[in-house]
């Protein structure tokens, strides 16, 4: 398959299963059938929130060991700091001439912002979503894998395209679609019943691929539940509906199978059916953390990983530039 992919995750720390299911594990797969796949560390992106630099770049590594943990191989895919490619700077500054002040301030994560963090409303954040279609049009992407979470900026990045196409009259970017493997973009529930999983919404209600299995237990044992089903057949609410996507995602068939069947004749124990979530998550998740220990016992390995997909990326983003300068102008 030739079409280019390309995403990314922003250096939080470390990634939670929303990260891994609803991104990671496509890139994974992805790897071995797209010969051109760009996968990368946003840390340009996190400078919104103003991170300490000894945390940044301490986040940018474990960032990296982690994608390696979960099987991302630099033989089979180009693997990069976004900030390793100042060529993304110069067409972010490009694209920040095509892109509207009205529909940049009407964009959910945006509005989300303004609200949980009035006091640092910076441009950075307004522009987020141009420098999000930079990382992607700057290697001609079509495929973009990421969680539902993200589909309204590959939208943008699809308007901002088609955008510059017209201005400068040529058919130059092509359109990028997200992608997931199950056809559905997907968004992994938050352990504290409400929404999808989130660093934001505190440490308790994610769980990390680098969590102990201590950790990863009792988490999920405190995971929001309720009183139980009164009536066979019942539909579930949100929490519940939580809980059993969280099953879906670790658990065997016949699992899920048994825990729907005492769900609706009413006999389920939520503590059994969270006793065996959080066993099914601490034997999918050893794996990977263990993995994780060894890949950050080799400093000069990544560092060879991140200066070979940086010189990768470079090229491929350079000639983009080039074309883009040639197109717009920028030619003396
Ligand atoms: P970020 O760092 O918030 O998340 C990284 C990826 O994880 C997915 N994700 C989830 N998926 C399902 N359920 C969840 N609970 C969940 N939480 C996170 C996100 O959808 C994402 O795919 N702006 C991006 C990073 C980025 C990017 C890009 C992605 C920057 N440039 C270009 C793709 C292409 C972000 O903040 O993701």
């Amino acid at each position: 398959m030739n079409e280019i992919v390309v995403s990314g995750v922003r250096p939080t720390g470390k990634l939670h299963l929303g990260n891994y299911f609803g991104a990671v594990v496509n890139f994974v797969k992805m790897q071995n059938e797209y010969p051109n796949c760009y996968f990368f560390v946003a840390d340009y992106h996190s400078l919104t929130t103003h991170p300490n630099p000894i945390d940044l770049s301490s986040n940018v590594r474990l960032t990296l060991i982690e994608y390696l943990a979960c099987g991302l191989d630099p033989n089979k895919c180009t693997l990069y700091a976004q900030s390793d490619v100042p060529q993304i700077a110069e067409l972010y500054l490009v694209f920040n001439m095509l892109a509207y002040l009205g529909e940049l301030e009407k964009v959910p994560t945006f509005k989300d912002k303004v609200r949980s963090q009035p006091d640092n409303v910076n441009a950075g954040l307004l522009t987020y979503p141009v420098l999000m279609a930079v990382d992607i049009l700057i290697h001609h992407a079509q495929k973009v894998p990421v969680g539902k979470d993200q589909m309204q900026h590959i939208e943008m990045t699809r308007n901002f395209a088609n955008r510059f196409n017209h201005l400068y009259k040529v058919d130059y970017f092509k359109e990028p679609h997200g992608f997931h493997y199950g056809g559905e973009p997907v968004s992994v529930p938050s352990l504290d019943g409400q929404g999808k999983m989130s660093k934001s919404k505190g440490e308790n209600t994610c769980i990390y691929l680098s969590d102990e299995e201590d950790v990863i237990r009792k988490k999920v044992m405190k995971a929001t539940t309720d009183s139980g089903p009164t009536e066979p057949n019942q539909p579930k609410n949100e929490a519940i509906q939580n809980i059993f996507e969280l099953m879906n995602l670790v658990s065997k068939p016949e699992t899920i199978a048994h825990f729907n069947d005492t769900y609706n004749n009413c006999t389920i124990r939520y503590g059994d059916m969270k006793k065996q979530i959080a066993e099914d998550m601490v034997a999918f998740i050893a794996p990977i953390r263990e993995n994780i220990r060894q890949y950050e016992a080799d400093k000069d390995l990544l560092k060879r990983i991140m200066q070979d997909g940086g010189e990768k990326a470079r090229i491929s983003a350079s000639k983009t530039i080039r074309e883009v300068r040639e197109i717009i102008g920028l030619k003396f």
